[in-house]
């Protein structure tokens, strides 16, 4: 049975075109700088983003532990979103790995982080303190709903952390789909920040494969960290060739998502039972709750869904995320609405 699947953007298999692109890519061993696909993704990656230079990685979760290697020394403090996906969502690593401090502070409904906030975070110069090091940001911000944060504010946070003498990380998984939902340039939008994440393997329907951008000495170090953790691949043009794919076509349609996103929200807050929340959707992800006269949890909604056909996935017992990507058409949309109705009725 194929399913609809509505759990993540993550769940995207290569399209027809990358897979024919990915049996024919030039390779060479990377690890050698031999890859002529991999290097052009680089390239690409690099000239879309606005940044000197940009390195594949195999995660996201990758890219940004080397963005906090790189930037921080172990003991140094990271400012970072309560419910960023760094935070909550990649096992510790920076702490583990890196001996980094993580300083979490509140996300605010609309994504950010307060300027007071991070502000007041800032360790002052004492022999007791650690040494605040790096701002992160996510865009867009998953779990405040997808929500994309503005230029402006990036450009904000930019000014306040390199007053400073901090540094910007922005990890911007779907900062394609945070630029397509403003209509703004990604370049515009990643400008303030020293490095950015993103990734490929999401509503860019990459098979796999995140990539790192920065300033050349900041890639230079990545490259050598990302050897460390075993990141080295080899003829690895055969997922390069599916990236090249992802930048030049697929950014180019997520707002096919974000619209069937709205429509699959407009047709659930006809359904009894269910609460969208405010707003939603921002980008490609809706998030719902369910009412409280509603007398089975998420979990049990989630398999009468399966039955079917539709794949989602509880936030918690009462609250859903659904994602929208290339493989949800219109047909799927009318489909999960029906499965939801039938699921609670
Ligand atoms: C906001 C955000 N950052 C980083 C990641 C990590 O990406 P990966 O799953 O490729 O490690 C994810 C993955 O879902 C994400 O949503």
């Amino acid at each position: 049975m194929e399913y609809i699947d509505l759990r993540s953007d993550t769940v995207t298999k290569p399209t027809p075109e990358m897979r024919e692109a990915m049996a024919e890519a030039e390779v060479g061993d990377d690890v050698y700088r031999d890859d002529p696909t991999v290097n052009r993704l680089e390239e690409l990656a690099a000239e879309m983003l606005g940044k000197e230079a940009a390195l594949f990685v195999p995660s996201g979760t990758m890219g940004n532990l080397l963005a906090l290697l790189v930037h921080c020394q172990r003991g140094d403090e990271v400012i970072v979103g309560n419910l960023s996906h760094i935070y909550l969502n990649e096992a510790g690593g920076m702490s583990a790995l890196g001996g980094i401090q993580p300083c979490p502070i509140q996300n605010q409904p609309d994504g950010t982080l307060a300027l007071k906030d991070i502000f007041a975070s800032i360790r002052t110069e004492d022999v007791h303190h650690p040494i605040t090091r790096l701002i992160c940001l996510e865009n867009t911000q998953n779990a405040c709903g997808g929500i994309p944060l503005t230029p402006e504010y990036t450009h904000q946070i930019g000014e306040l952390a390199h007053h400073n003498g901090l540094r910007l990380h922005v990890d911007g998984a779907r900062i394609f789909n945070a630029a397509v939902a403003q209509n703004v340039p990604v370049k515009e939008l990643v400008q303030p920040a020293d490095s950015v994440m993103f990734c490929l393997s999401k509503g860019l329907a990459a098979p796999v494969g995140s990539m790192l951008a920065g300033a050349n000495r900041f890639i230079a170090r990545a490259r050598h960290l990302r050897k460390m953790l075993g990141g080295g691949m080899r003829q690895v043009g055969v997922l390069a060739a599916a990236g090249i794919i992802s930048l030049e076509k697929m950014t180019k349609r997520l707002s096919e998502d974000h619209a069937r996103a709205k429509k699959m929200a407009e047709g659930l807050r006809q359904v009894k039972g269910l609460l969208v929340e405010a707003g939603s959707p921002y980008t490609n992800m809706v998030y719902l709750n369910l009412s409280e006269d509603v007398p089975i949890n998420a979990q049990q909604i989630t398999e009468k869904m399966k039955k079917f056909g539709v794949l989602v996935d509880p936030e918690n017992a009462r609250r859903f995320r659904l994602v929208t990507h290339y493989w949800i058409d219109d047909e799927a949309v009318a489909t999960a609405v029906s499965a939801f109705e039938s699921s609670l009725h």
